[in-house]
């Protein structure tokens, strides 16, 4: 396994998932803790120390444990991570009067164990306003950029690499090369981090926790705690019990879909609880956004938590955690942040005070689809778009009622069907219907209509952070359009929204 120090890059997930992609499993880990919490220990084979966003020589700038030098496991320090290693080992690093972004030309010495395979001159990614300005004891120089007299450097003997630039960005160009060199060369890794491996790890760690003891899920049909829910499902068969609240704000044919692809896996133990009427009932007339969130996340608790009850001798709850949202809780940067929760199951765990499961927490999104692939989850459940917690009642403004969330569904099942067979599906981030709460005047056939107005949103993103409207070709606008005012009774205007975010949001509430 391969640790990364994490000192507040804004890179350091993206070395993660260079790492991972040569199949080498690696974590991330607070820069600045003490080694010695670390369970893994025994397993490392490599250190890398990542970026970060102060100077090394600032106070308070994190530094790692003094350890690190006196374990005997080859480390590799990158950008921030190199200048510790010099400021650590008795070099020098200063302000740097010339501040290094972009790209730039490296000469590079091929021979040395980190650089070997590469040209002489290289094209690599600098992003740093700190430079060293002496070398640490007993290292050498094995690249110069104009900028930077000492752009990498190596003492092989104690098997500790640094470089200035940036390895793990796509820029620069022969960057997979020298995280290769490090991982395989130096630190003489295997590639044996595959979602098979995964899985029967994961198995052994979910028996070892659970032992014969029961576990609730509240699935949602989402990916995550689908995937989340068929792993726990082979690893202690019928002592999970799955809960799908059925709250009536979910898109057309939720129901019987999950019914369709869970049933017969979870069998009996999958139930199936009819909660509309509560949940439509409180949120009749309610307009405001943030109350219809409120409503919905409290009524979840209430109804998941009535029928849990029900259930006895339940003792752990799994949840559908994954490591972007780990990371933000443990790394520099967000360590002061609240742990990102699920909607719909925040505040659940405290609530029932069970101890968490959470088989994918060490995993990206990505790695969670290629994990929901290989334990035989249909595409329509993998490749889903994200949908929020508080599902169609954020997408229906104004006020809910049966007949616009009839006719929200009904919208929203054209607009899916007709990305799916436009071949976008999967790639755009997110495309959907929202109704809003006026209607306006047209003429069908020779009569006049009065009837509500759909919007079209298709975005795209890479984190949901920000996001910009797709520009989806005219004819197929035209086609989701014709069809929306053919055929959904009640609908008579369909609008394209071409808003980005910021300064709009993703979501209409
Ligand atoms: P916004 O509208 O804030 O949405 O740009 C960003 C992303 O988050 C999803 N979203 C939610 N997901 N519970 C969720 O689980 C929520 O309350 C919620 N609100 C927004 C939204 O679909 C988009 O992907």
């Amino acid at each position: 396994m391969i640790l990364i120090l994490d000192f507040g890059s804004q890179y350091t997930q993206l070395i993660a998932r260079r790492i991972r992609e040569e199949k080498v499993y690696c974590e991330i880990y607070p820069g600045n803790k003490p080694l010695s919490e670390f369970s893994e220990l025994n397993n490392l084979k490599g250190i890398i120390l990542s970026g970060g966003y102060d100077s090394v020589y600032a106070k308070g700038a994190p530094h790692p444990d003094k350890k690190i030098w006196e374990l005997g496991i080859p480390v590799l320090g990158i950008c921030y991570g190199m200048q510790l290693i010099a400021e650590l080992l008795g070099g020098k690093v200063s302000p740097s009067n010339k501040r290094e972004f972009g790209l730039a030309e490296v000469s590079v010495n091929p021979k040395c164990e980190l650089l070997k395979g590469l040209k002489n001159r290289e094209t690599l990614w600098m992003s740093h306003g700190d430079k060293l300005s002496k070398l640490p004891k007993d290292f050498k120089i094995t690249a110069k950029s104009p900028n930077s007299p000492y752009a990498a450097i190596e003492n092989t003997k104690k098997n500790i690499y640094g470089v200035q630039f940036h390895p793990e960005v796509k820029h620069s160009v022969h960057g997979r090369k020298i995280l290769q060199n490090f991982i395989f060369n130096i630190c003489k890794e295997k590639q044996d981090w595959t979602m098979k491996s995964y899985i029967s790890e994961e198995i052994k760690r979910v028996r070892a926790q659970v032992g014969k003891g029961k576990v609730l899920c509240a699935l949602s049909g989402g990916v995550d705690s689908s995937v989340a829910a068929v792993l726990l499902h082979r690893a202690i068969g019928k002592n999970l019990f799955c809960v799908y609240v059925d709250h009536g704000l979910q898109k057309l044919g939720e129901t019987e879909r999950v019914r369709k692809v869970f049933g017969k896996t979870f069998g009996k133990n999958l139930f199936i609880v009819d909660a509309k009427k509560v949940f439509l009932g409180k949120l009749k007339g309610v307009t405001d956004p943030e109350t219809k969130r409120k409503i919905i996340g409290h009524t979840f608790i209430e109804v998941f938590d009535k029928y849990a009850k029900q259930l006895k001798g339940i003792n752990f709850l799994l949840q559908g955690t994954i490591y972007p949202d780990v990371i933000e809780s443990v790394s520099i940067k967000g360590s002061k942040q609240p742990i990102k929760s699920h909607h719909n199951v925040g505040g659940l765990p405290a609530k029932m005070k069970m101890q968490l499961v959470e088989p994918l927490k060490f995993l990206f999104k990505d790695e969670v689809r290629v994990l929901g692939r290989e334990l035989k989850i249909p595409n329509e459940i993998i490749d889903r778009q994200p949908f929020p917690g508080p599902g169609l009642a954020i997408r229906c403004l104004g006020e809910i009622t049966d007949e616009k969330l009839r006719i929200l569904k009904e919208a929203d099942d054209i607009v899916t069907q007709e990305i799916i067979k436009a071949g976008l599906y999967e790639k755009i981030w997110q495309s959907f219907a929202i109704i809003l709460p006026v209607k306006t005047v047209g003429v069908m056939g020779d009569a006049r209509t009065y009837e509500h107005v759909i919007v079209l949103r298709a975005v795209n993103s890479v984190d949901a952070m920000t996001a910009d409207w797709v520009k989806l070709p005219y004819d197929l606008l035209g086609t989701i359009s014709s069809r929306i005012i053919n055929e959904v009774k009640g609908a008579n205007r369909v609008v394209y929204d071409i808003s980005n975010k910021p300064p709009a949001t993703i979501e209409w509430e």
